[in-house]
């Protein structure tokens, strides 16, 4: 398949990513159905990118057409065949289970044609066990998106043992298309390549936390406004590169002995689990919350996120297409 016969996008489920998956293929001008396994789910999820679209608007990305044009290219179905049977490119979002995720592909091959590319954005299976019953493995990639992926722009492109470069492509060719920021994963390892630098930055927050080196406000002031102000710009590659490797040797010499290195997960974060202070969602995590707000100021705390998320995407993403 060509890149510029890709017309029709299937995404399926239709929740926290599917949705904004869905969102940013609407956005790219391509036709998307979206699919979830009960109408009450889809039409939320459609009602959500209504309401992104307006922000995006707000934020002056898109016009205030361009909103119209997207939803009328959206159709929301809780018919697998209706969802799958015409596409070109199809989005699995469905839950993290490896069982629902084997039946789901299996099922979307059998009903969508047979040279569309199928893709999932899962965060921890590979493909080998999501594909087991799928025939034509050459066509199956991981594209594994960030919350909220209507607005972060990286999409990791991942290769699993029997993906065909061609569909690497199409798959990077079209997250490009649609102005995200693609990067590809040469073969399937956990955590692909985020994930794993995340983890390894959070072992060692976790850890300094843990010895009260620092309160939990001073800790996420100090990264966002020293490596993380600077990673938002240049990547950490780039980064060692300007402070010169001679240095960076020295200092991985003098500290790497004092880092955290174990593969156990941090007591303090065991505990405050157990104990069932699990983040915003229980009232306590890191922090304190206020529970008693409600699902409209919950709402309305999200939108401010993505009205600063959109900021960045602008000055370092998107700034051509946002000039006035
Ligand atoms: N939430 C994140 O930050 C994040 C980030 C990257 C990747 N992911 C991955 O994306 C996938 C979806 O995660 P989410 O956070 O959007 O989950 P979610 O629970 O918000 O959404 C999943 C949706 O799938 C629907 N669903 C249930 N059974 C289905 C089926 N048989 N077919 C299709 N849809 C079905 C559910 O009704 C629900 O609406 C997971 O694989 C997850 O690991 C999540």
């Amino acid at each position: 398949m060509k890149i510029e016969e890709i017309k029709t996008i299937s995404v399926l489920g239709a929740g926290i990513m599917g949705h904004g998956i869905a969102q940013s293929f609407l956005m790219g001008g391509f036709f998307v159905k979206l699919f979830d396994i009960q109408e009450a789910i889809v039409e939320t999820a459609k009602a959500h990118i209504r309401r992104n679209l307006e922000l995006f608007h707000q934020s002056n990305f898109i016009k205030r057409p361009e909103i119209e044009s997207a939803m009328s290219r959206l159709v929301t179905t809780v018919e697998l065949r209706q969802a799958v049977e015409e596409s070109d490119f199809i989005v699995e979002a469905a839950p993290e289970n490896l069982e629902l995720k084997q039946t789901l592909f299996q099922q979307v091959e059998s009903f969508c044609r047979t040279d569309a590319i199928i893709t999932s954005n899962t965060s921890s299976l590979t493909l080998k066990e999501i594909g087991v019953r799928v025939k034509n493995k050459e066509r199956l990639v991981i594209t594994h998106w960030f919350n909220p992926p209507h607005i972060v722009p990286t999409v990791e492109v991942v290769k699993g043992d029997t993906t065909s470069d061609e569909t690497v492509e199409i798959a990077y060719q079209l997250l490009t298309k649609i102005k995200k920021a693609p990067v590809k994963i040469n073969w399937e390892l956990p955590g692909f390549l985020i994930n794993r630098i995340q983890i390894a930055m959070a072992r060692e927050v976790f850890d300094l936390y843990e010895k009260g080196v620092a309160s939990a406000a001073d800790i996420d002031r100090a990264v966002k406004g020293s490596f993380g102000f600077r990673l938002a710009s240049i990547g950490p590659l780039l980064t060692a590169d300007l402070g010169g490797l001679d240095l960076w040797l020295k200092v991985c010499e003098n500290l790497l002995p004092h880092i955290q290195s174990s593969i156990e997960p941090s007591k303090t974060l065991k505990r405050l689990v157990s104990q069932g202070h699990t983040g915003i969602k229980s009232g306590k995590g890191f922090y304190d919350y206020n529970l008693d707000f409600s699902q409209k100021e919950l709402d309305e705390a999200v939108q401010r996120r993505d009205r600063e998320f959109l900021d960045r995407l602008k000055t370092l993403y998107w700034y051509e297409d946002t000039k006035e």
